[in-house]
């Protein structure tokens, strides 16, 4: 490894890997102050992890530097994944970077404009369904199987044992463990790898207490709040539809886990709707200076919600953004407007400062 690059390799010796890691130095993102955010909310301490400053822009490359590598060692020639973007945009990236080939299912239609471009570019096959995510799983999954396609979904579990190197992280950035992490949850791989990941540390004897997992959905794609609002272990299927498309999910495969982090934890889960994902949004990027996707917000808007209800003032609380601004712009442009246009002279611009 080159010296610079212990990121989420600084971690090796807890990730199921024997070979020369492919890797783009992914992992060791900033963990923010959100100091408008505190004097708001009134919580005391609420920082930010914005994994939107991986190297393809989203957590997924903490999972796909592990997954990448593990096909490697396997001697496949081919990946594949169903995607509502970021992880189709992670795994073209290192797919490239292993001089493997790449195919991604994608809802045709519903996959923001950044990621499909990153796709493209780093030379996978892009394919859209007219289905959404749940159906590109599905399919690529049968796929993947008849013409021996190494599958990186979150049902690949060295995908997940890259991701609970964000837990990793933020003890390590924090110097203790925080009372509670919130995150998006889609196909709920992501808060399932994060327990995971805090569950070692507490075996290990490194840390003695578990962050409660507190997983924010949209309301519009809500199978796992709805099965815990119920106090259930098991969801129902919803046919999702929501602004934050990289968590248009219906039907999450890791649900059971998730849903098991989150019970075992103490923790719970919420859901927010477009309007809030698109203010914490705005909050986020106009107040605290962190760009990130619709999806990524609904994290904040989860706070934003849970704050003075669920949260105490004194707990200590960590978001994952999870992904970058510049994923969606679109979504940016409907929610801003375009730039004023006026004439080319000083009286002009003057008149609309
Ligand atoms: N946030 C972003 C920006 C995502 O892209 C995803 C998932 C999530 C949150 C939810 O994570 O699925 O582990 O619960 N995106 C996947 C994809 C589904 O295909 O890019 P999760």
């Amino acid at each position: 490894l080159d010296g610079n690059n212990l990121r989420v390799w600084k971690y090796a010796d807890l990730l199921p890997v024997k070979i020369k890691p492919i890797s783009l130095n992914e992992g060791g993102t900033p963990l923010f102050r959100a100091e408008y955010l505190e004097r708001e909310l009134n919580i005391h301490r609420i920082y930010v992890k914005h994994e939107g400053l991986n190297p393809s822009g989203s957590f997924k490359d903490r999972g796909m530097t592990v997954g990448v590598t593990k096909a490697i060692e396997l001697g496949k020639k081919a990946v594949a994944c169903a995607s509502t973007g970021n992880t189709s945009a992670s795994l073209a990236m290192y797919a490239a970077k292993a001089n493997l080939k790449a195919y991604v299912l994608l809802p045709a239609g519903k996959v923001a404009l950044g990621k499909v471009a990153q796709a493209l570019m780093h030379n996978a096959k892009v394919i859209g369904i007219k289905g959404n995510f749940d159906k590109a799983l599905e399919l690529v999954r049968e796929i993947s199987r008849q013409e021996n396609f190494y599958l990186l979904n979150s049902v690949n579990p060295f995908r997940l044992e890259g991701q609970k190197t964000i837990a990793f992280e933020i003890v390590d950035e924090l110097g203790y463990v925080p009372d509670r992490v919130i995150l998006p949850v889609g196909n709920a791989g992501n808060i399932s790898a994060i327990y995971k990941g805090f569950r070692e540390l507490k075996t290990l004897g490194l840390i003695d207490s578990i962050p409660k997992m507190t997983g924010i959905q949209a309301k519009g794609a809500n199978p796992i709040y709805r099965a815990f609002v119920e106090s259930k272990k098991v969801i129902e299927p919803v046919t999702p539809e929501t602004i934050a498309t990289a968590i248009r999910i219906g039907n999450p495969v890791n649900a059971r886990k998730a849903l098991n982090a989150i019970y075992e934890s103490n923790g719970l889960a919420e859901e927010v709707s477009d309007e809030e994902i698109i203010s914490a949004q705005k909050i986020l990027a106009g107040k605290e200076g962190i760009g990130v996707e619709p999806a990524s917000a609904a994290s904040v808007a989860g706070l934003i919600k849970l704050a003075g209800r669920e949260i105490d003032v004194d707990e200590t609380v960590v978001c994952i953004t999870t992904g970058h601004l510049l994923k969606d712009p679109e979504a940016v442009i409907r929610a801003c407007g375009s730039p004023i246009e006026v004439p080319a002279d000083i009286e002009s611009i003057k008149s609309v400062l």
